[in-house]
């Protein structure tokens, strides 16, 4: 234990010595990131040509994780989406139990536990019209359209959910229409 507390006293004064033996020469430098920062420019797009940030991203990127959707909220692109669009997910338990925690917490509150429209809202009367989804001729595609672009009453969802999240929803709204038209 001596030794090893001589040793450190060793280290540490030759470490002292050293460190400041030449006023001339640049020091070790701990952490240099400290010293040597990343000059960022902020202003970049003026010309500077330093490394940019704060810059607007390209016309036409598409944010990493999200997929551009090509139908309009009409109703031919409406109609386009209910035969056209398919779902890019396998039906799998995992997928479906993910859709139904997000349709909880996203459409049960209209749409009910089952999806008949029975929702608290519903109940209280603070939303009249939210339809039973037996009573709809609905495909996928329309469901996902409908969560993209809302339709009347109903608001977009889109921006509270991912891409894949949507057609877990799907998947699992699917799966209570079917149930309810047992
Ligand atoms: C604030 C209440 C409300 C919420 C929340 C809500 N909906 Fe709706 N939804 C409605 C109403 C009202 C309609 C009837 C729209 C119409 O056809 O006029 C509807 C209709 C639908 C339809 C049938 C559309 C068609 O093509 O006929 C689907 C499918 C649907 N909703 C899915 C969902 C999903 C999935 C969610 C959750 C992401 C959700 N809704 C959240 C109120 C709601």
């Amino acid at each position: 234990m001596r030794k090893y507390i001589k040793f450190c006293i060793a280290f540490v004064v030759l470490a002292m010595i050293f460190s400041c033996s030449d006023k001339r020469e640049r020091q070790y430098q701990y952490m240099p990131g400290m010293y040597v920062a990343v000059p960022y420019e902020a202003d970049a797009e003026k010309g500077n040509t330093g490394v940019s940030s704060n810059l607007k991203p390209v016309e036409g990127t598409i944010a990493r994780g999200n997929v551009p959707y090509e139908y309009a909220n009409t109703n031919e692109d409406y109609e386009r989406a209910k035969y056209n669009l398919k779902s890019p997910l396998v039906q799998d338990e995992f997928n479906l139990e993910n859709g139904k925690k997000m349709y909880t917490i996203y459409c049960v509150s209209c749409h009910g536990k089952k999806g008949d429209g029975n929702g608290y809202l519903s109940q209280a009367e603070k939303f009249l019209g939210i339809p039973s989804y037996k009573d709809r001729d609905i495909t996928e595609g329309s469901i996902y359209h409908v969560i993209m672009h809302g339709k009347n009453l109903m608001g977009s969802h889109s921006s509270q959910l991912t891409n894949k999240e949507r057609w877990q929803i799907v998947q699992y709204v699917g799966k209570l229409r079917k149930d309810l038209l047992k």
